[in-house]
């Protein structure tokens, strides 16, 4: 036959266009786009008929975390990811998104200190349980150790095709001082690697927690007064401030905030190569929502807890909404970092004692299975500081934005495609072969459902695919979904049933970004360091 399977009366649309046209797959490849097959096209391959609804390339998700310990709490604590391979990509499948990029980690520990170690590990257990769709890996760098940065970059680069990397701000364990800052970037930046910033001022988290602490402000819904927006603020421009000095571009990931995004446009109005994530808890989710589960003796609400975390009121999202529309945003992302609720290795569900203070605390033990977690949460309490940050959304990242975003007009279907697979594929070294539908690419397609006949309904968490016994979206309306995912031809996700097999997912060897690089206007010879590169 001349196609194995093909796409009928569908409203593609690309990045750029709304078109009526179908689509000939063959051999995992989109291989024509035509206005109509005849019957002898037609002839051998599996036709899937549109119905109208819209034909998009399947999602991009740039920002997953999945099988990896987060050290997000003071002296290295943490949780463990609820999901795997298995799990983590079963959920992105059947949410429409087809290509995942995770992070391997490195940590401060001396046996995570070579970066290709740290990635042969993580790959492992990738192959532990294999993937249903496509995954990449970015690397997050915590130290600054110029032998490992000089020697092991080039070779992340040409051997493992990992092209970017995550550094942190914040995170006792994580974060970079401005020197150790600026030497990973430069080495990123000659060997073209993109610069991924998690901006959040760790000194000034740290200081307001004291604060909160002396007040016996603990409990989870404080995580946020800890974080307000001008943490993220004053993180942003620093980053960029450094960033410009060294004349690297850079991509802020989860940007939660009206004021950290305007510093963001503002960097790019002068012409900076400066580009942001956003992801949908900073879009659905408020201070309210982490009040909403709020008991002084529960821990409920440590289920909303993120880094940066929601923001104060739905006011920015109005503004963050602009923000897709306009262009200050490059990619919308998921940042799934699934902890479970009812682990000791997840988000912590004890009784707090809240009366307590946490200033003049020992130095945590051990608990009798080696958790400190465990043990400070059974000790005493489930302060705010001590809960791992994170929350799932790979599966509800695109039908979230089809609702809120697409369907009210917020965004043109164009941008929706843009922001959600066509950038990220750009901006992470995989397009045109991820993020398009020409000819050529990967047959990786979302069919939606056409919107008149679909019936909006109220999520549960039981719907979902991941290993979370929670969404933070619970009861959120939703007026369409994904009905049909295809990965490199193959259908893995019909109406509701998964057809994809784990261990098909292929590991995914990226180019340099086509996005993030120091192009544009020549840059004012006062502040050019070339010879910083020559
Ligand atoms: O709270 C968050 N975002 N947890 C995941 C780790 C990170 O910083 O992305
Ligand atoms: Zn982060
Ligand atoms: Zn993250
Ligand atoms: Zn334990």
């Amino acid at each position: 036959p001349k196609f194995d399977t093909v796409v009928i009366n569908g409203v593609l649309v690309s990045a750029s266009d709304v078109s009526s046209n179908c689509i000939g797959i063959k051999d995992g490849k989109i291989t024509v786009l035509a206005e109509r097959f005849s019957d002898d096209d037609l002839r051998g391959a599996e036709v899937i008929d549109a119905e109208g609804a819209y034909v998009m390339p399947g999602g991009v998700d740039g920002h997953v975390h999945l099988c990896q310990d987060l050290q997000t709490g003071p002296h290295g604590l943490g949780g463990r990811c609820a999901d795997d391979f298995l799990t983590g990509s079963r959920s992105a499948m059947c949410g429409g998104t087809t290509t995942i990029i995770t992070f391997a980690t490195q940590t401060r520990s001396e046996p995570d200190r070579s970066l290709l170690g740290v990635v042969g590990r993580y790959k492992a257990r990738a192959d532990a349980t294999g993937s249903y769709i496509d995954y990449g890996f970015h690397v997050i760098i915590v130290r600054d150790d110029g032998d490992v940065l000089e020697e092991e970059m080039p070779r992340l680069v040409s051997e493992w095709g990992i092209t970017s990397c995550k550094l942190f701000l914040t995170y006792e364990t994580q974060r970079l001082s401005d020197k150790q800052l600026l030497n990973v970037m430069y080495e990123a930046r000659k060997n073209r690697i993109t610069t991924m910033i998690h901006a959040e001022n760790g000194d000034a988290i740290e200081w307001l927690t004291d604060k909160l602490e002396e007040r016996n402000k603990i409990a989870p819904y404080y995580h946020a007064w800890s974080r307000p927006p001008a943490v993220e603020g004053e993180a942003t421009n620093r980053a960029i401030a450094l960033a410009e000095l060294i004349q690297n571009p850079i991509l802020f990931v989860h940007i939660g905030s009206a004021l950290a995004m305007k510093n963001v446009r503002k960097a790019q109005t002068r012409g900076l190569p400066v580009y942001a994530e956003t992801c949908p808890q900073y879009f659905n989710l408020t201070w309210n929502d982490l009040k909403k589960f709020h008991d002084p003796s529960c821990f409920e609400n440590s289920k909303m807890i993120c880094s940066p975390p929601p923001p104060p009121d739905a006011s920015d999202a109005d503004e963050l909404y602009l923000g897709l529309h306009n262009g200050t945003f490059t990619i919308f992302s998921s940042d799934h970092c699934p902890f479970r609720y009812d682990d000791p290795h997840g988000k912590p569900t004890g009784v707090l004692e809240h009366a307590e203070s946490m200033t003049g605390e020992p130095e945590p033990e051990s608990c009798l299975d080696g958790h400190a977690l465990c043990d400070l949460v059974s000790r005493k309490t489930g302060a705010f500081k001590f809960i791992p940050n994170g929350i799932p959304g790979v599966e509800t990242r695109l039908p979230l934005l089809y609702t809120t975003a697409l369907q009210t007009g917020r965004i043109s279907p164009q941008k929706f495609v843009e922001l959600t697979s066509t950038n990220p594929a750009k901006l992470y070294g995989l397009y045109p072969r991820k993020g398009s539908l020409m000819p050529g690419a990967d047959a990786d397609i979302i069919i939606w459902h056409p919107d008149h006949s679909f019936v909006p309904f109220s999520l549960t968490n039981d719907r979902l695919h991941h290993n979370v016994d929670y969404t933070p979206y619970e009861g959120q309306q939703f007026t369409n979904w994904p009905r049909y995912t295809l990965s490199r031809g193959q259908v893995v996700y019909r109406n509701g049933q998964i057809t994809g097999k784990v261990g098909y997912g292929q590991y995914l060897k990226r180019g340099q970004s086509q996005l993030a690089t120091a192009q544009g206007r020549k840059q004012d010879p006062r502040r050019v360091a070339d010879w910083l590169y020559e």
